[in-house]
């Protein structure tokens, strides 16, 4: 009984031995037992062929469409660049990768042995040959100055100390967590949207009002961190008309991950239309539910932190004299609907966690008023 219970404690450790190091145990293993073993090794085999049969299948599903952040489709002179260094990196790194693997294979099928129970194992490498170790250290160095070269080149490309004639300047102040943007010389500021002329340089000045965020749009390439107290720059021609979305890339406090903002890149015409109607006031709202919002807004705690040109002058949150204009509001995350605007002056804090807008408890009514009236703002 007791040499049974041994027995079967011994096989216990040596199916768990097996299943790691299946080879060398097969042979110890019952005829069984090895078969079971050659079983396991079939299907890892099938599920190995199974996955790189399926892994082409679903990459080929993949829509650029249903990823806007990504950095593969470059829609600007900087997003080419950036993926010109990307792809030249992956084809020497994919060379290199296989020059390793073919002598790892070589060495292993022509030059291995087995070796004896009764041999000592091979002396330890270590100073054996100092031509080696100096190759094995200077070559990596090489490889990384061969990728920070490009790479270095095209930072100050993207900030050149000659800006380019005829560049739209915008200055960015990132908050928490929100963008403004500022068209210096026009009097027109944004907030989470900025619109933009395609095949014009765009300069980006980018500065903070509390902590250090990154300013990135995929599509347009590069990323650059905002600090506070510092100006940074990024310069770029956008290629195509469209809506990029940008985002936040620098950890900044519990909603970062909800700092998103939009660039729209228009045509030259678009773009002049846009700018007509932001360098002109908010539109009047001199009747119906409107009318009666902006009297909600005038007398409530909003006049304090937003400006509306001409209605009040505050500077803490962002500008709304257009705000009836911008498709996203809220670090450009929740759409610009009535329902969402409601939601959202009811209670930042639940759509936003961290927003530093307070609820201002206005219900029903009052709150529609004011509503339609943010949205009348076009
Ligand atoms: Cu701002 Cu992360």
């Amino acid at each position: 009984m007791a040499s049974h219970a041994a027995a079967s404690g011994r096989k216990g450790w040596r199916m768990s031995f097996c299943l790691s190091n299946p080879l060398p145990c097969a042979r110890a293993l019952s005829p069984r037992g090895r078969s079971m073993v050659n079983n396991l090794k079939s299907y890892l085999r099938r599920a190995e062929f199974a996955a790189l049969v399926a892994m082409p299948v679903l990459l080929a599903g993949c829509n650029p469409a249903d990823f806007p952040a990504s950095t593969f489709a470059p829609r600007s002179d900087l997003g080419h660049w950036v993926q010109g260094v990307y792809l030249e990196t992956i084809v020497w790194d994919s060379l290199i990768l296989a020059l390793i693997c073919g002598l790892i294979f070589l060495l292993l099928t022509r030059y291995s042995t087995r070796a004896r129970e009764d041999q000592p194992g091979p002396p330890p490498p270590h100073g054996e040959s100092i031509e080696l170790e100096i190759a094995w250290t200077a070559g990596p160095a090489l490889i990384l100055l061969f990728i920070a070269v490009p790479s270095l080149r095209i930072v100050f490309r993207s900030q050149p100390a000659t800006p380019p004639p005829h560049s739209l300047i915008i200055n960015v102040t990132a908050h928490q967590w929100w963008w403004q943007f500022d068209y210096p010389g026009l009097g027109v500021e944004t907030a989470d949207e900025v619109h933009i002329p395609v095949g014009r340089p765009a300069r980006f000045l980018l500065n903070s009002a509390d902590v250090i965020h990154s300013f990135w749009v995929p599509g347009m390439g590069g990323k650059r961190d905002v600090i506070p107290g510092h100006v940074n720059e990024l310069t770029f021609t956008p290629d195509t008309p469209g809506e990029y979305i940008g985002e936040c890339a620098e950890f900044c406090g519990l909603s970062h991950a909800n700092m998103k903002f939009r660039i729209f890149v228009q045509t030259p015409v678009d773009y002049a239309n846009w700018l007509a109607n932001q360098t002109s006031g908010p539109r009047n709202a001199n009747q119906g539910a409107a009318a009666a919002g902006e009297h909600v807004f005038l007398t409530s705690a909003c006049t304090t932190c937003h400006a509306i040109k001409g209605v009040s002058s505050g500077y803490i949150g962002p500008n709304l004299t257009h705000f009836g204009s911008r498709t996203t509001f809220a670090g450009s995350i929740y759409v610009n609907t009535p329902a969402n605007v409601a939601a959202w002056i009811e209670d930042p804090e639940a759509l936003k966690p961290g927003a530093q807008m307070p609820p201002l408890g206005l219900r029903g009514k009052e709150l529609d008023q004011l509503v339609a009236y943010l949205e009348s703002l076009k």
